[in-house]
């Protein structure tokens, strides 16, 4: 029989025992039932899933993409990477072109003689082994570039902010404004912040990708990473780096706010201190003072002017939340969450909760923070999140609501 194309190497790549194809009785390759050229449209078919799937994956639909940078530091990181894709196109446009173009027009047939043979030629060899090199140093320059401007310290003003990995959240400190959060990492617009990172247990990885790198968090050493967002918005953040069970719901959130709302934020941050000593219901500084929410007032979204007006007001806690705060004492949660975002305790085992009530998420970015998901999660923290320090404390239903309650008024 004969193939297309057919010459002596390709009889000899399809000799009997060299080749997966059945052979029939006279030691013939035989061809399978459909014929090479039924074959040619379904070769076509990984082509198109990978086509459907790169316009499947346009950035615009997710949100957690190094692609849509928003901040200096990050289009660094976005130059680079477009300069490596624009010059690896070319490349690939070139190669495949001229190999489309030479099986095409260089086809063998049968009785064509050997081809001319170019094993050796020094002329073409230094050509192939220039290109590439000359194509690295033009892709190794604005690479050194960008490492070595990410690198630098920032200078000016610039917020200094403490990112600690915990498993399996993200703590927060602002030891310029004397303020902790859990999970959310407010920035201001156009200032630069610089990040003080580390971590109180195992290696992570801090990445929150629309505004820098990523960066591992260390336990015992400390590294850095900044960036001036030039976006306000809420932006998605994770641990980047495997570090246990739950590494994939070690998430967080970059809120960056324009200046006004940034000191607007700072302001009601500062209000958010220990409770004052005589309401204190002991003696112990560190754990009492945890019970800060008590100074504010439950939020309650205002609807009109009239709703505006009722909610200055200073309005009563009700009963959920008094028992919210007992409860919060009673099973335990003020040993391992401090309430207060001021002067916030150093070395908690959970997270900050002075906000938690207004919050995008909860368990580090893993459920949306609804009521019904607060309670879910105070009640059962070991099936929301296997593997959590967080025990199931045997909380009922009515205790959960209590406590949600009590929760949802600290934001
Ligand atoms: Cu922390 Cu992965």
């Amino acid at each position: 029989m004969t193939f297309v194309g057919e010459s002596d190497n390709v009889r000899r790549f399809l000799l009997p025992g060299t080749c997966a194809d059945p052979v029939t009785q006279d030691g013939l390759v035989k061809m399978p039932e459909r014929t090479a050229a039924a074959r040619r449209p379904t070769r076509l078919v990984p082509f198109l899933l990978l086509l459907a799937l790169v316009a499947g994956c346009s950035p615009e639909r997710y949100p957690q993409t190094a692609l849509l940078p928003l901040s200096d530091y990050a289009r660094i990181g976005d130059h680079v990477q477009d300069q490596t894709f624009y010059w690896a196109l070319g490349v690939f446009v070139l190669v495949e072109g001229a190999l489309l173009y030479a099986i095409f027009r260089f086809r063998g047939r049968p009785d064509d003689p050997e081809p001319p043979q170019i094993h050796g030629n020094t002329t073409i060899e230094i050509i192939w082994t220039l290109i590439p090199a000359l194509i690295l140093a033009a892709i190794a320059v604005p690479t050194v570039k960008g490492i070595f401007e990410t690198n630098a310290s920032p200078t000016g003003d610039v917020l200094k902010i403490e990112v600690i990995g915990h498993q399996w959240w993200w703590e927060f400190r602002y030891p310029d404004l004397n303020v902790t959060t859990a999970n959310e990492l407010h920035v201001p617009v156009g200032r630069t912040v610089e990040l003080l990172q580390n971590s109180a247990d195992v290696v992570h990885s801090f990445w929150p990708p629309r505004f820098a790198g990523k960066r591992d968090v260390f336990p015992g050493r400390q590294t850095r990473m900044w960036f001036k967002a030039d976006s306000a918005g809420l932006f998605p953040g994770q641990c980047a780096e495997f570090c246990g069970i739950q590494h994939a719901r070690m998430a967080f959130q970059v809120r960056a706010s324009s200046p006004a709302e940034y000191d607007a934020w700072t302001a009601h941050m500062r209000t958010l201190g220990p409770k004052p000593a005589a309401a204190a219901p002991s003696g112990d500084s560190v754990k009492t003072a945890s019970a800060g929410g008590t100074v504010q007032g439950p939020k309650v979204p205002a609807q009109g002017p009239q709703a505006k007006a009722d909610s200055a007001a200073p309005s009563s806690q009700g009963p959920e939340y008094a028992k919210g705060e007992q409860l919060f004492k009673m099973k335990g949660c003020i040993g391992c969450h401090s309430l207060q975002a001021v002067d916030a305790p150093k070395g908690m085992i959970g997270p900050n909760l002075a906000t938690v009530g207004s919050r995008a998420y909860i368990a580090a970015g893993w459920l949306r923070n609804t009521d019904e998901n607060l309670e879910h999660w105070i009640r059962e923290p070991q099936t929301v999140k296997k593997g959590v320090l967080m025990p199931n404390l045997g909380v009922t239903a009515e205790e959960a609501k209590a406590l949600r309650a009590y929760l949802r008024a600290h934001q």
